[in-house]
């Protein structure tokens, strides 16, 4: 018998025992919308008390009153200081991550840095289920990297990594063409979640180095770059890390890899930013990625939130995680795959992230009808998904149920009719 809310434990109860429960304290929470369901945590994470605390300190007193002496009282070593943090959450070692660019930007620079380290190698490899932008910025590198360089994409299921697809690829013609693979550790669309040690060691067998984006992935499961012997990863801080809007990207570069260099060089990666020589060596360790002057303001609220992740521990979030998704799924199958939804997530939690998708023909509607009419917020990815992110610091299991009973409500009582012509800007 397929579950329903009779058959699994309630909601409440389980909420009521959930040893991270009081994490949702921490987060800002508006009065005027008691019954918003907030679940695109994995778009934009929700805002910490203590960000907003920091950001109103930075506003107020570092940059309000302290002005240029902010630089010698905590700025200037603060993308290593948080990126030394965000080590600590993806297993690697401080000295090995940075905060600077956007997720794009720090791609860029660490896709181009991997073909410097692979000479004649002429491809770079990625699939189908990757972020666009992460494609359309690994063309912009092989084209900067030489005419005959080429970005292979291979095809999936549109659910699954197509693992014997990218095996087949660092095979072709010798096996030795390959000089970087580029994946997304969870997909933004199907939310499918790659074994990262399994497919380094692959790229590693063919001599490729593996550079990993770890937007959807990182604050949501756990992460372990150093057990992986991964080489490269990018992330940002604004979905489940909760860094505010356009928070600055990470870049983990592994300590095995000093030969990597940064191809946007600039005073901040150099050995000596203040010593104002055109001749500068680069600097040691990650900071040699850094380009230009920090984004401070958007980097202060990130340390903040990156201590929640820490205090509540990974391993916990990620078994609310999976608690959350199971749950939702459960519900799904009982009440909305009857209406037309069908699961575009892999089943397999050891497969997936910490969002589901649900394809469905009139997907956008449902989605502009739930944020509307319901309180819901979900996300909309074209032509067909509703994405539904469960970001376990702050994601209730009643939050579960209540989302699949509006969802109900909204498809029975005619939202797809009132919503079909809405197109928002942001989906
Ligand atoms: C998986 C993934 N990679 C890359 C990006 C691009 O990030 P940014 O806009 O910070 O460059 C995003 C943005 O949502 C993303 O989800």
């Amino acid at each position: 018998m397929s579950p329903d809310r009779q058959s699994l434990e309630p909601a409440a109860a389980i909420d009521a025992a959930d040893p991270l429960a009081g994490f949702r304290d921490e987060f800002v929470h508006a009065d005027d919308e008691p019954d918003l369901i907030y679940l695109d945590g994995n778009s934009l994470g929700r805002q910490s008390l203590r960000s907003a605390a920091a950001v109103v300190e930075a506003l107020e007193v570092q940059w309000g009153r302290r002005l240029i002496r902010g630089w010698n009282e905590g700025w200037f070593e603060l993308p290593r200081r948080v990126g030394d943090q965000i080590a600590d959450l993806v297993g690697a070692s401080p000295g090995e991550v940075v905060l600077a660019d956007s997720t794009s930007v720090s791609l860029y620079k660490a896709a181009l840095a991997a073909l410097g380290a692979r000479p004649g190698r002429t491809r770079i490899l990625t699939d189908d289920l990757n972020f666009p932008s992460d494609v359309q910025v690994l063309r912009a590198v092989a084209a900067a990297a030489g005419p005959d360089h080429e970005v292979v994409v291979v095809g999936s299921d549109g659910v699954h990594g197509p693992i014997d697809a990218i095996r087949a690829e660092l095979e072709a013609d010798g096996g030795d063409r390959v000089a970087l693979v580029s994946l997304s550790h969870v997909a933004y669309r199907s939310g499918w979640r790659w074994d990262l040690a399994e497919v380094t060691a692959l790229s590693h067998g063919h001599g490729a180095l593996m550079l990993w984006d770890l937007c959807h992935s990182v604050g949501a499961v756990p992460i372990d770059l150093t057990a992986a012997e991964a080489d490269l990863a990018v992330g940002c801080t604004y979905k489940y890390m909760n860094g505010g809007p356009g928070s600055p990207a990470f870049l983990y570069a592994s300590a095995r890899l000093p030969e990597l260099v940064n191809p946007v060089a600039g005073w901040y990666g150099s050995e000596d930013p203040m010593g104002f020589d055109f001749d500068a060596g680069r600097a040691l360790g990650v900071d040699r990625f850094l380009t230009g002057t920090p984004p401070i303001l958007s980097t202060v609220p990130v340390g903040p939130a990156v201590d929640l992740l820490l205090e509540a521990g990974m391993d916990r979030l990620h078994a609310k995680s999976v608690a959350l998704t199971e749950r939702f799924i459960a519900l799904v199958d009982q009440w909305l795959v009857p209406l037309g939804f069908e699961v575009w997530t892999p089943r397999d939690p050891t497969q997936r992230g910490s969002h589901v998708s649900l394809r469905h023909p009139e997907a956008r509607a449902v989605g502009q009808a739930l944020i509307h009419e319901e309180s819901v917020i979900p996300d909309f990815r074209p032509p067909n998904l509703l994405r539904f992110g469960f970001a376990p610091l702050y994601v209730r299991h009643t939050d579960v149920d209540e989302a699949v009973a509006r969802t109900v409500r909204v498809v029975n009582g005619g939202g797809i009719d009132r919503w079909r012509d809405v197109a928002p800007v942001v989906p």
